[in-house]
């Protein structure tokens, strides 16, 4: 079997792609890669002077593909309503068709918070925000027989979600251990992609599900947790040991592309696998463990449709 590179991803012309978070860090590389490589990408961020300035780099570059910014906050369910109508009535207009979205956004750690919608923050942004998003995209999605891919981590590992798991522990988690709390959210992301993917086999729809992991990358992402924890001080130790910990976002951003290569099949788990799957060439995995068991995928979707108050429409 032939290693997959970079290089193995076909140009995108024509094609467009909507990546959540991608004014920064792994979503930031995916966008560059496929702006470089002919596709149109909609920066879904929160932040729109933030956003413009990753579409300014982006476009500079060289690439013969294009990007757009769009207003997204995964942490208030009528940002996501309206992000997607105005996501949806634009792609209309232009003729085109959204062939993948990339669940890429996400917070870590930090003191408990919550959404506008009364969420726990992290569980309401990585995986409330965007299960409503992917329902709210569900029309675009089909006629498109697009792709959803979903940013999940190795901290899914150690999520505790199962099937005793309660709305509770979901949106108001007590007592609060911010770790935990990320590791479930991210847990429920691949729990999520991997229960999308057998209920659209199930239906018969053309739509498809991949999740991946990015390793252990330098972003934004641990800088952000350590400031947010009032430990920034912390900050220059984080970035004297960055050679030896990370991987670059760009590397981060490979399991990314390889998710959205049509040659990887719906239902697959895409990182890298080299110590302890902190870093390497994006292979495709075994599922963890902790998001392998269909029953307790089946539960989580089931409490997330409860929480959302609306049946996510596969
Ligand atoms: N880096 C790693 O080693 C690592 C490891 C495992 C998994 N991951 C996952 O990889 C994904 C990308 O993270 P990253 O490492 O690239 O970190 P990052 O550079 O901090 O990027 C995270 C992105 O998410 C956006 N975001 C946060 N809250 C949002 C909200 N409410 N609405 C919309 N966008 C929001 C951020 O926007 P702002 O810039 O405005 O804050 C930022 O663009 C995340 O899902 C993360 O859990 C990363």
């Amino acid at each position: 079997m032939t290693t997959w590179t970079a290089r193995s991803l076909a140009e995108q012309t024509g094609r467009t792609f909507v990546i959540t978070g991608a004014n920064s860090g792994v979503g930031l590389e995916a966008a560059r890669d496929l702006v470089g490589r002919g596709g149109h990408v909609v920066l879904a961020v929160r932040d729109l002077d933030k956003g413009e300035q990753a579409r300014a780099a982006l476009t500079s570059g060289g690439g013969t593909g294009s990007a757009e910014v769009r207003q997204l906050d995964l942490a208030d369910l009528d940002s996501v309503a309206a992000f997607a109508k105005g996501l949806t009535e634009k792609l209309e207009t232009d003729g085109k068709l959204l062939n993948a979205l990339v669940c890429n956004a996400g917070v870590m750690g930090g003191p408990l918070l919550y959404t506008t919608q009364g969420f726990e923050r992290q569980v309401g942004t990585n995986h409330l925000g965007h299960v409503a998003l992917v329902s709210a995209l569900w029309p675009a999605l089909h006629s498109a027989a697009g792709r959803v891919v979903v940013v999940s981590s190795i901290a899914s590992r150690g999520g505790r979600l199962s099937t005793s798991t309660t709305r509770n522990d979901l949106v108001a988690p007590s007592p609060y251990a911010s770790g935990k709390v990320y590791a479930n959210s991210k847990q429920a992301n691949l729990l999520f992609a991997q229960e999308l993917h057998r209920r659209v086999v199930e239906a018969g729809s053309p739509v498809s599900a991949v999740a991946c992991h990015p390793g252990v990358s330098w972003t934004n992402l641990f800088a952000r947790q350590l400031r947010d924890e009032g430990k920034g001080w912390l900050v220059p130790a984080l970035t004297l040991i960055r050679p030896i910990v990370f991987q670059s976002a760009g590397a981060g951003a490979q399991p990314t592309l390889r998710a959205l290569d049509p040659s990887t099949p719906s239902g697959a788990f895409v990182g890298p696998k080299f110590l302890n799957g902190a870093r390497g060439r994006p292979e495709i995995l075994d599922v963890f463990s902790t998001g392998a068991d269909p029953d307790v995928a089946q539960h989580v979707w089931q409490l997330t449709e409860d929480i959302l108050g609306t049946p996510i429409p596969v």
